[in-house]
């Protein structure tokens, strides 16, 4: 299961990544005058094995909440992951949560593996699920990922366009996107509104850029 969402076996590797992802997460939410318990419930949208869900409680998320459509994670989160309540998700949305219920959902390195059309569906489904002014946080493979590209990939990214790559393996690793910072901003995270892009700032998922966005007010 660890490889199958981060391409390594290391345990140790996949217990320390998880706890830098999530202290990078509190740390933005922190420059934000938020603290893990102001923004509860929380939702790990994409959880796979709970790399870093499982660490959700050491850092006072309060009421944790997990989803991903690979029933293989869900089985494994659901029989070990007991302070949080982790349910599979169709790979389309809607999900079952109620209307404006989440404070905090966050998606880390899924967005970076979705179809364009999947992309749009899940960021509306996840501001339907999230309170008004609630947030979300995202990581995206972002310009650090420009050397990996072909040179007409880069041409698109350069003009501000996210390129996709192997959108028929949409929701696996296969499937890659890399979006340009502007394009998350104008595209991808509207009806969210972007408070903080820390580029190549998912630390324990070097080296994906990281968002905190914000639902507006109702
Ligand atoms: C690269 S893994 C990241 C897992 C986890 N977020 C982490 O950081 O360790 C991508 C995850 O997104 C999940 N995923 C992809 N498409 C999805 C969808 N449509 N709905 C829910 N989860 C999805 C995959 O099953 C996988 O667990």
């Amino acid at each position: 299961l660890r490889y199958a969402v981060a391409g390594t076996t290391d345990a140790e590797w996949f217990l320390e990544s998880g706890r830098s992802t999530i202290e990078a997460m509190v740390d933005l939410l922190a420059r934000h005058g938020l603290d893990p318990t102001d923004v509860s419930p929380v939702l790990d949208f994409g959880c796979g094995c709970g790399r870093v869900l499982r660490h959700g409680r050491e850092v006072g998320m309060g009421e944790l909440h997990g989803t991903d459509y690979d029933e293989r994670f869900v089985s494994w989160c659901a029989r070990n992951l007991l302070f949080a309540r982790v349910e599979t998700n169709e790979f389309v949305p809607p999900t079952r949560y109620a209307s404006d219920f989440f404070g905090l959902t966050y998606a880390l390195s899924v967005f970076t593996h979705l179809s364009f059309e999947l992309q749009r569906s899940w960021i509306d489904e996840l501001a339907r699920i999230t309170r008004s002014r609630g947030y979300l946080i995202l990581t995206t493979h972002g310009e650090s990922y420009l050397p990996r590209m072909t040179a007409a990939e880069r041409r698109e990214f350069h003009m501000g366009r996210a390129v996709l790559r192997w959108e028929q393996a949409a929701g696996t690793n296969l499937c890659a996107v890399f979006h340009p910072a502007e394009y998350v901003a104008t595209h991808l995270a509207p009806p969210f509104e972007v408070l903080e892009f820390v580029p190549e700032g998912a630390r324990g998922m070097p080296t994906q850029d990281l968002y905190l966005l914000q639902l507006p007010g109702g």
